[in-house]
């Protein structure tokens, strides 16, 4: 991953960027004087920037796939953590706009202390606590750490203790303590926890729609459609109703098309629901573009997902009850349509065109083989 570090010269700082290219990442290291950036690890980018100036963050954050904020207001009392704690945050996402990052934001034990004499004279805890609502109202995976009480190093500091809520408000090491490097060691910028999730449909038309309604409360629905501007309606409809969407233009009949959508939506997280609702209809399309769209489509899109939807997904096809109007076929055809690999599907002796001469014959094949395909692929 490109890890940007926010706040790479700070105590903290320093040792995520030493971490993140010990973990192989490729690192960029935002700071405000280039020759603080002399003690970072060599192999760093840096960028000289200020998060309290947008206009010096575009490079910072161009391309990245991960930010780690380590920043804090060097005085200036409330101003400074309004200006840093909160306005840095605010800056950096916003000069990231809808590009996709993961983030880790480090604030401070005792943020939700807001009446405390430390909070009073220094806003501190309202502007950090204030800073998490941004990474959670982003949209973006995220992970917030409010460490303790940096470097008591007592031999009792030595290990992580997680405590959920934020319940001990003594306002000193009391409260809790950990060694600098302790926390860094443990922090692997894996960012799975809360992954986005992502229920991909192809074919953005009612049925598409209407189940994704009923999966993608919470997750983020990426539209697919081999129109664009269909996709771009449902997302519109979709977005209204407020859910998270993207959209994406496939065509099923294209392996390179579905390998494109396949990349689009692993980039925007874990794929935990696939509806496939496209294909092209008897009515409007010749026997060979049924079996195209429909049948090899379908199976394509099981392959190519299939590999790569996350643990505990699911993916739902909609075939139709046209495909209990063909009469039986022979074992060995059902075997054919359930496992013929992809790529040989259409070259099955009873898919030809003298064998299937009309579009509706070839929709009803294609039904039946997309259930059986389901079965398949459900074990595969
Ligand atoms: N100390 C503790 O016990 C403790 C405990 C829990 C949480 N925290 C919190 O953890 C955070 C980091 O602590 P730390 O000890 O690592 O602090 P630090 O050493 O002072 O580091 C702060 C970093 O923020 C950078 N920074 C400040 N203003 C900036 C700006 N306008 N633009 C870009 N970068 C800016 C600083 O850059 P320069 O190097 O250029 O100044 C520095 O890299 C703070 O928010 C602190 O409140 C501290």
């Amino acid at each position: 991953m490109t890890v940007l570090v926010v706040g790479a010269t700070g105590s903290i700082g320093k040792l995520v960027v030493d971490e993140a290219i010990r973990q192989g990442h490729s690192v960029r290291a935002l700071v405000r004087d280039s020759r603080k950036a002399r003690q970072l690890h060599p192999e760093a980018r840096v960028i000289v920037g200020d998060v309290t100036r947008p206009e010096t963050l575009s490079d910072a954050v161009a391309g990245v796939d991960a930010i780690v904020f380590t920043l804090g207001s060097d005085g200036g009392g409330k101003v400074g953590a309004a200006r840093v704690d909160y306005g840095g945050v605010r800056n950096i996402l916003t000069a990231l706009g809808s590009r996709k990052a993961r983030i880790a934001l480090m604030t401070a034990i005792g943020v939700t202390n807001r009446t405390g004499s430390y909070n009073r004279s220094t806003e501190a805890h309202d502007w950090k606590r204030r800073s998490e609502r941004l990474a959670r109202a982003s949209g973006l995976p995220y992970t917030i750490v409010r460490p303790g009480w940096f470097d008591y190093n007592g031999p009792n500091e030595h290990q992580l203790e997680l405590l959920q809520g934020d319940k001990r408000q003594a306002g000193d090491p009391s409260d809790g303590a950990v060694a600098r490097h302790e926390l860094i060691r443990r922090a692997h910028l894996r960012g799975e926890t809360n992954m986005t999730k992502v229920i991909v449909v192809i074919g953005a038309g009612q049925i598409g729609q209407a189940i994704a309604r009923r999966v993608g409360v919470g997750k983020h629905v990426l539209l697919s459609d081999m129109r664009p501007d269909n996709a771009r309606a449902a997302a519109e409809v979709l977005g209204n109703a407020g859910y998270e969407t993207s959209v994406a233009t496939v065509d099923v009949s294209s392996r390179e098309s579905v390998h494109g959508l396949v990349e689009t939506a692993t980039k925007l997280g874990d794929i935990t629901g696939l509806i496939h609702a496209a294909g092209a209809s008897p009515t409007q399309a010749s026997p060979a573009t049924v079996l195209k769209v429909d049948l090899y489509g379908t199976a394509l899109v099981l392959e190519r997902f299939g590999s790569v939807i996350a643990d505990g997904g699911a993916g739902v096809v909609i075939s139709s009850q046209s495909r209990h109007r063909l009469p039986p076929l022979a074992v060995e055809q059902n075997k054919a349509l359930a496992t013929t690999p992809v790529e040989e599907l259409l070259a099955l002796p009873f898919l030809q065109p003298d064998q299937v001469k009309d579009s509706l014959h070839a929709y009803q094949l294609s039904k039946r083989g997309n259930s059986l395909r389901v079965m398949a692929e459900a074990v595969r």
